[in-house]
C-alpha cells in the first residue's frame, strides 16, 4: 500500500526536543535537551488525585472543564494576575499549554492569515501556525538582552495579521517581557484587530527582581 501522510503533516518535522531525547537514549548520553523536574509533585495534589481515583470519579467532565476547576482558575487569575474573568464564559480547560496554544490558534486563525512569532521561539509555535495554514511572521528578539525593536514589530503587522504569540517568561531566552513592550503589542493588536495568544507557563519562575506581567 502506498500510504502518505497529509500535506499538512508533511510540512513539519519531529520535535527537536524529542529527537534529541531519542538520540540521547540511543547513545546513553546526558540529556540536556528536555526538562526533568528535580522535585516531586506536592503531596496535596498527589493525595487529591489518589482520593478521586479511589472514589471512582471517572465520568466525563463538562467539555470545557469541571466547574470547580474553572472557578479555581478564575480565582487564581483574579488574585494573582489581577484580571477578573467569568469561569462560565471565559475559561476553557485544556490538556496543558501545548493543547491550549493550538486550540486557541485554530479557533481564531484562518488559512492565509499571518501570525507574528518572536524568535528564537519555543519549538511548537512553528508547527502550530503551519497546522492552521497560516504564515508565521518572525520578529527577532535581539541579544544580549533579547529586546525587541519597535519598528521591526510594527512592520510585522498588516491587514493579514490575525494573531501574535507571546511567551513570557520566555523559553528559550529567559526574557521577561516588560509592561512597555506588552503595551506596544496591545496597541498593535487593537490597531490591526489581532489576538494576542500568550503562553505564560513560566509565570512563577522569574529571577533578578524581574516582574512577570500577564497580558
Ligand atoms: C514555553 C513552553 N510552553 C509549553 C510547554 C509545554 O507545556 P505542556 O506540557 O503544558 O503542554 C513547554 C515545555 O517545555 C514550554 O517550554
Amino acid at each position: 500500500m502506498n500510504f502518505t501522510s497529509s500535506d499538512r503533516a508533511a510540512r513539519f518535522t519531529e520535535s527537536v526536543i524529542r529527537e534529541m531525547t531519542r538520540i540521547c537514549l540511543q547513545h546513553g548520553g546526558i540529556n540536556l535537551a528536555q526538562g526533568f523536574p528535580d522535585f516531586a509533585a506536592p503531596m496535596e495534589i498527589k493525595e487529591a488525585a489518589v482520593e478521586k481515583i479511589r472514589g471512582d470519579v471517572n465520568q466525563y467532565a463538562i467539555t470545557w472543564g469541571a466547574p470547580a476547576l474553572r472557578q479555581a482558575i478564575a480565582h487564581k487569575f483574579q488574585t494573582f494576575n489581577g484580571v477578573a474573568i467569568d469561569p462560565e464564559q471565559e475559561v476553557t480547560v485544556c490538556c496543558g499549554s501545548t493543547e491550549s496554544m493550538i486550540a486557541s490558534l485554530m479557533a481564531v486563525v484562518n488559512p492565509g492569515d499571518e501570525v507574528v512569532v518572536f524568535e528564537p521561539f519555543y519549538e511548537n509555535y512553528g508547527p502550530d501556525t503551519i497546522l492552521c495554514g497560516a504564515t508565521p511572521r518572525y520578529v527577532t528578539l535581539h541579544e544580549p538582552d533579547w529586546h525587541l525593536e519597535e519598528e521591526e514589530l510594527r512592520q510585522a503587522f498588516n491587514e493579514k495579521t490575525k494573531a501574535i504569540i507571546i511567551n513570557t517568561p520566555n523559553n528559550p531566552t529567559g526574557k521577561v517581557f516588560s509592561r512597555e513592550e506588552l503595551s506596544l503589542i496591545a496597541e498593535l493588536c487593537r490597531q490591526w484587530a489581532a489576538i494576542a495568544v500568550t503562553d505564560e507557563i513560566y509565570e512563577h519562575i522569574v529571577y533578578d527582581g524581574a516582574e512577570h506581567v500577564s497580558m
